[in-house]
């Protein structure tokens, strides 16, 4: 894979032989010629600080985030998902591209994110995504009254009850089948981000395929029943992907770096994309010339019983596991589908990411060849700078160079929650709490409990309110007594 080329057999020679922070360090170059200094990726995840009306970059929180993540010595940065339809988002506080962007005032501020980002000489992508079907009202700037939109019209389910049921008819409602008009705007929206972050100085974006937003619903049967070019067919539920992927491509040529995060699947039974059609998905991505890197991924936000979602209330590892030739260390969720892209022998680099802790789990899983990226989410907002503090740190040595071990508390809150969709939600808002905190400038607390973070957004959303109300009395009042 990529420079790895081959399956890796494992280092058993002592001229070749490399340490795990030898693996883990190693520079990798893209086919687009981005030098990328080492296989430490900081995976995109949702910031939740814009605001709206614009919901353009929060430079002032972004000064902080951006900040600790550039200085953290990772290979490449990927940001959190930027939503393409200012209508639909997946949450509120997204950061958004539309179609004002481009002017001088907005384009300033995305220029500054590029800066703040690869101040220290990581480079920096951006991820661009549409929701599709799993945009809640409210969340964007569609009235009530407005569907979401999928590529056919298959309502979420999340849960049984009928407070379930009730929540989501609310929230979600059933969405839309998407006309063909509907998917041409898509993908003029999802150029325009392509062209936006080029423009503002990122070094590439990222097409957000996976965790069953848009391109993923276009991927699988279970959402995707369309009868014309864009379903049907495993080769037609690409259309949309591959037409995304030439379209930006014909706008954005090398030096720009573009990748597609895909799933392993989509967890949906056997009327969902099976593991068959997925590997056929990343073996188009990687042979089609185009791509720079695919990052493999896993988890629904419809389906809570993918590995990811499981592993929230888990407390990961508090040891090191040791590297052994005879024994592949597995620390990755997702690692049984990489094997498979193994086999396909990709010509370009994997990313693999969910479930990585240790520098030895790393590097075995860069050392055996399954991947040549490192994929770290959740223990870069609870350690934001662990590559270079620890990680990449020559004083741990290898038993001790692990991010810290870790349990969300306050599930048992979470579970008591009777609407599936509301409790299954929150462990990830411990996380969204914690981004919040550094975008403040304050360090992550990795003791603030589930019910803490609810009650804490809850007087927050409030606050907000309040504030909004009594700025708008003020200004009322003084225009009436002509003070402005
Ligand atoms: C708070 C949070 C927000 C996330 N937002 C995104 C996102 O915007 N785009 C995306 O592709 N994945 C997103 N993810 C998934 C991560 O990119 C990553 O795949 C996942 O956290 C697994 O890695 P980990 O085990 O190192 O956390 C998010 C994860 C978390 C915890």
């Amino acid at each position: 894979m990529g420079d790895a080329g081959n399956i890796v057999e494992p280092n058993t020679s002592k001229d070749n032989f490399k340490s795990a922070t030898d693996l883990i360090a190693e520079p990798l170059t893209l086919p687009c010629g981005l030098r990328l200094p080492n296989r430490l990726v900081k995976c995109p995840m949702q910031e939740t600080l814009a605001e709206p009306p614009n919901f353009d970059p929060p430079i002032h929180k972004f000064k902080n985030l951006y900040k600790k993540w550039s200085q953290a010595q990772y290979g490449l940065l990927i940001t959190g998902q930027v939503q393409v339809d200012i209508r639909f988002f997946s949450i509120a506080g997204d950061v958004c591209t539309h179609p004002d962007s481009t002017s001088p005032e907005i384009m300033a501020k995305w220029k500054e994110w590029a800066s703040i980002a690869q101040a220290d000489g990581t480079p920096c992508i951006v991820q661009l995504a549409h929701p599709g079907r799993m945009s809640p009202a409210g969340a964007g700037n569609r009235p009530k009254e407005m569907q979401a939109l999928c590529p056919s019209s298959v309502p979420v389910k999340l849960g049984d009850t009928w407070l379930d049921k009730l929540a989501l008819d609310t929230l979600l409602g059933t969405p839309k089948e998407m006309t063909l008009e509907d998917i041409d705007q898509t993908v003029e929206n999802f150029v325009r981000g392509a062209v936006m972050a080029r423009d503002a100085g990122f070094a590439g974006s990222q097409l957000h395929g996976a965790h069953g937003f848009l391109l993923s619903q276009f991927l699988s049967p279970h959402t995707n029943r369309r009868t014309d070019d864009y379903g049907g067919t495993p080769e037609k539920r690409m259309t949309l992907l591959k037409r995304l992927v030439r379209e930006i491509r014909a706008r954005c040529p090398p030096p720009y770096c573009l990748s597609v995060k895909l799933n392993s699947g989509d967890y949906m039974g056997t009327e969902g994309l099976q593991q068959q059609e997925a590997l056929e998905q990343v073996r188009w991505l990687v042979t089609c010339g185009m791509i720079d890197f695919v990052e493999i991924s896993g988890g629904n936000a419809e389906q809570k019983t993918s590995k990811l979602h499981n592993s929230f209330p888990t407390k990961t590892i508090s040891q090191a596991p040791k590297m052994l030739e005879s024994t592949r260390i597995r620390e990755g969720f997702f690692t049984e589908f990489a094997e498979k892209i193994q086999a396909m022998k990709s010509p370009i680099p994997i990313q693999l990411s969910g479930g990585f802790r240790s520098r030895t789990g790393m590097a075995d899983a860069i050392d055996s060849g399954v991947c040549d990226l490192i994929g770290l989410g959740r223990a870069a907002v609870l350690e934001p700078e662990l590559p270079r503090k620890v990680l990449l740190n020559a004083d741990f040595d290898d038993d001790h160079a692990l991010g810290m071990s870790h349990k969300v508390r306050g599930q048992w809150f979470a579970n008591m929650i009777p609407a599936k969709v509301v409790g299954g939600s929150l462990p990830i808002e411990f996380f969204y709490y914690n981004m919040r905190r550094l975008g403040s400038g304050l360090v992550s607390d990795p003791n603030a409990s589930i019910p803490f973070v609810f009650f804490n957004n809850i007087w927050e959303g409030l606050r907000s309110s309040i504030l909004a109300a009594l700025q708008r009395l003020t200004l009322a009042r003084a225009a009436t007594t002509g003070q402005t």
